[in-house]
């Protein structure tokens, strides 16, 4: 089904490197992904893997230390290519992002509501009072209730839930074509937290939106995503649609993230086992695989040679196990 879609965004040989005290550190290795038009794609690995990162390259605002270089087509359009000006107007319009801090996005200066009519000012040359209109139709579909009187709230007199509607609605006002959703639920309860899933997955099918779900929650990333990216250590290690991904997972990182998932402590286990280790600074990344030294089936070639990402009984599988 998802492989018959489209191509909306591909990323081909992506890097991002950072400056540090006159050494190259780079957090983004060779990472090629695809998201294909109105597909719900998720990104997982643990923290300090460079997902954010990502995220932020896409949207064309890395760190201000950060070089990106490789290629980010969308909807054929190289990204990387474009002025600061042209991808000005791309974002918002047709790429929007929720950030990881949802309590400081927004500007507690403004009101919830003149800070998503702004947006829709700025891309549709609408006036305040359709913009306003617009704004509170949307406020009603995510579910903030008594909407005109929210829009006039400040942020601080929102709860954390609201606050995440206010975004959400933000970041869908101009019916993009991509969602880069970075961690949309931290910091809410875990109700509140399958609600905004649950909202923003349900916009995502009516509106046809692809979405880039970058999520510590595997069980969520189960329930809602077509395909599952596992990034470690800057790079992809592992690819493959959702079903196929729980079902045979291929990585030794895959398998070490799918048992260590909180969740299952609800079901058979009772103490979740661990990775051992952690991941390696980027400063001082191992020779060879990343994840060897952690691998508790490491060959000796893992500790010499990089592996390349390769087709695996339909899962794209970075490892030796493999060759
Ligand atoms: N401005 C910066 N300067 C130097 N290094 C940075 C900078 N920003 C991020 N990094 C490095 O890049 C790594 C990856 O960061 P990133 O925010 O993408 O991680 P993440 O996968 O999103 O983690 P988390 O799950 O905790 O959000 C960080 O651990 C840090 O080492
Ligand atoms: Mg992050």
């Amino acid at each position: 089904m998802l492989a018959s879609k489209e191509p909306l965004l591909e990323i081909r040989d992506l890097n991002l490197e950072f400056q540090v005290q006159g050494k190259r550190i780079k957090c983004v290795r060779n990472l090629n992904l695809t998201i294909p038009n109105g597909g719900i794609v998720a990104l997982v690995g643990e923290s300090g893997c460079g997902k954010s990162l990502t995220a932020r390259a896409i949207l064309g605002l890395p760190p201000e230390n950060a070089s990106v270089s490789g290629e980010i087509f969308f909807k054929g359009q190289d990204l990387l290519q474009l002025s600061n000006g042209s991808f000005a107007k791309m974002r918002g319009r047709h790429l929007a992002m929720i950030f990881q801090e949802p309590m400081t996005a927004l500007n507690p200066v403004l009101t919830c509501g003149e800070q998503v009519a702004e947006v829709l000012q700025t891309h549709t040359q609408c006036s305040f009072e359709e913009a306003k209109e617009k704004t509170c139709a949307l406020f009603t579909q995510v579910g903030i209730p008594d909407a005109v009187r929210r829009f006039a709230s400040y942020p601080h007199q929102l709860s954390g839930g609201l606050r995440q509607r206010v975004l959400i609605a933000m970041a869908l006002c101009c019916d993009p074509e991509l969602l880069l959703a970075d961690e949309p639920t931290t910091a809410l309860d875990s109700t509140m937290c399958q609600q905004i899933l649950e909202l923003l997955l349900s916009q995502s099918k009516q509106r046809g939106m692809a979405v880039l779900l970058i999520s510590h929650d595997l069980e969520n990333v189960r329930a809602y995503a077509d395909m599952v990216c596992v990034m470690y250590a800057g790079s992809i290690v592992e690819q493959a649609p959702t079903h196929e991904f729980f079902l045979n997972p291929k990585h030794p990182y895959t398998e070490g993230l799918l048992l260590a998932s909180p969740r299952r402590i609800k079901s058979s286990v009772r103490r979740l086992p661990m990775i051992k280790g952690t991941v390696p600074s980027f400063a001082n990344m191992p020779k060879g695989c990343p994840f060897a030294p952690r691998c508790s089936c490491a060959l000796a070639v893992c500790h010499e040679e990089l592996p390349e990402l390769k087709n695996v009984d339909g899962h794209f599988v970075s490892c030796h196990k493999y060759d």
